[in-house]
């Protein structure tokens, strides 16, 4: 059975703290959570250590704790940027890849994201490899293409035993912070075609075992109904995933 994730992305938001207090909430609970299912916790750069420190103390083992970004190079003189193996060193198991943040406002292009990838998946980090459209192109009609071409340019270097360890996120960029979540029909249909792309590279029992998460307005509301479909496996969640009641609810809302 694949990896169900409910993934919060707290982006640049919180004081410390804040923070330390959402964490404390959220590891405080027992969600009796099936052994495949998991909470991950994409916290910002500074509050990586203590997130860590406070993840081992609570001895959640279903809780793991991501970085939202790393550099694409192993180490040097590049100021302000955080390494794969600074995360690695701090016990951090995952990393967001790709976010369309990033790729908008930090112009980072599906080249640059497969040197990411890589230099995760060196040190061991799950990369949380993330893509969509932007509204153009869904209206368009052509966000099959595109979607497809982000992945090809970013992950298709890699082996069908490297690709299992990914998660794929797929986050409409029309449904990001604006309240207008895609329908679950709508998520179905792009997971089922991404998912029926990468089968088309490795082949269909690698990519059944591929968890795609779908984010983009996730919150307590809707998750059950888009955690429902076959091929959405979780939520990368990013405003909901601040306040604990909504992101508890959509922890519980994994099938
Ligand atoms: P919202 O849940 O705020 O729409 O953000 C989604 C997102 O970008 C998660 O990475």
């Amino acid at each position: 059975m694949r990896q169900q994730i409910a993934a919060a992305n707290w982006k640049m938001n919180l004081t410390i703290g804040q923070a330390e207090k959402l964490l404390d909430d959220i590891l405080s609970v027992d969600w009796a959570l099936k052994p495949w299912q998991q909470v991950v916790l994409a916290v910002p750069a500074p509050y990586l250590y203590p997130a860590v420190q406070k993840w081992k103390a609570s001895g959640q083992s279903q809780v793991s704790i991501s970085a939202q970004n790393c550099y694409s190079e192993k180490s040097g003189a590049y100021t302000g940027e955080t390494s794969a193996e600074m995360l690695a060193s701090l016990v951090v198991t995952h990393v967001i890849i790709g976010h369309s943040e990033r790729r908008e406002i930090f112009h980072e292009t599906n080249a640059l994201l497969a040197k990411k990838v890589d230099i995760a998946l060196s040190f061991n980090l799950t990369p949380i490899f993330c893509c969509g459209e932007p509204l153009s192109i869904r209206e368009a009609g052509t966000q099959n293409a595109f979607v497809a071409k982000q992945l090809e340019e970013s992950l298709y270097h890699l082996d069908a035993e490297t690709i299992q360890k990914l998660v794929i996120a797929y986050e409409p960029i029309w449904a990001i912070g604006t309240g207008k979540t895609a329908t679950s029909e709508q998520a179905q249909e792009m997971h089922h075609y991404l998912r029926s792309v990468l089968a088309h590279k490795y082949g269909a029992a690698v990519a059944g075992r591929v968890s795609i998460l779908y984010g983009g307005s996730v919150k307590a509301a809707n998750a059950q109904e888009l955690f429902s479909q076959p091929d959405v496996d979780g939520g990368l969640v990013g405003g909901a995933s601040l306040i604990h009641k909504e992101f508890d609810a959509i922890i519980r809302a994994l099938k």
